[in-house]
């Protein structure tokens, strides 16, 4: 059985499942929040630490900005609905992403969450909000360069403490929803050894049986991080 300890979903098809059923994309959205509340509970049953799921990206600003406004409600739509089950279930809340050019009023409500669970020691639900890989190692680089202290050649441990995710286990198990097969700017270096699951089914109808099978089917896997077995 591999260990599996982080699990990173880029949760993507929202739109396009919507407009199938001649709906706005909106709509899809709406769905897909429900669907985190669903995974979420699942991971934490399953025992899995951490699950960090990418909700907008650094490119997600280049939308229309009636979608972007509306992307930005999620979380206050989500925690109204769910934070006293997340709580119920002992999940935190955590986020990774840059805080500036996120709304207020979405930074607060995020910010709320994660001080109220703080203390919860079961799953931990990471948002990738406003965020972007390539950002995420620059801001690494130059937190490095700015930190007085660190007069000595950076290593991998060193440089890793300066990334967002940096607290969190590499990523073992990276889904991405919607048929979809690239990596879109998440968690670049997280991601150095992570095994890749692409499914075709969108994020809104990615069930909790479905990710079980996902999980079953990293289970086989053979993870040999460049060696020999
Ligand atoms: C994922 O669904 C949600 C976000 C990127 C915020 P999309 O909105 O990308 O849906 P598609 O890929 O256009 O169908
Ligand atoms: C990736 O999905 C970002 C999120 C799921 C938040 P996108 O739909 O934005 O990615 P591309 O544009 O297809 O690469
Ligand atoms: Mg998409």
């Amino acid at each position: 059985m591999n260990k599996l300890r982080h699990v990173a979903i880029i949760m993507d098809g929202n739109g396009r499942w919507a407009q199938k059923q001649n709906k706005e994309r909106t709509f899809g959205h709406y769905q897909g929040v429900e669907n985190v509340r669903n995974i979420a509970i699942k991971a934490n049953q399953l025992k899995i630490e951490v699950l960090t799921l990418y909700a907008f990206s650094t490119e997600n600003w280049k939308r229309p900005l009636i979608e972007v406004n509306y992307l930005m409600k999620l979380p206050e739509v989500f925690f109204d609905r769910f934070l006293k089950e997340l709580m119920d279930n002992d999940i935190k809340i955590d986020m990774i992403g840059e805080w500036k050019g996120i709304p207020e009023d979405t930074a607060n409500v995020l910010k709320k969450a994660i001080a109220k669970t703080a203390n919860n020691k079961g799953l931990t639900l990471v948002f990738a909000m406003n965020y972007g890989g390539k950002q995420e190692i620059l801001q690494a680089v130059n937190s490095c360069i700015n930190d007085p202290e660190l007069n000595t050649v950076i290593t991998e441990d060193i440089f890793n403490d300066h990334l967002d995710s940096g607290k969190y286990p590499d990523v073992d198990l990276m889904i991405r929803t919607s048929g979809e097969y690239r990596i879109s700017n998440f968690l670049l270096w997280k991601l150095a050894y992570a095994e890749f699951a692409f499914v075709n089914e969108a994020w809104p109808e990615f069930t909790p049986e479905k990710f079980e099978t996902v999980i079953s089917d990293f289970d086989d896997r053979d993870r040999r991080f460049g060696g020999i077995k």
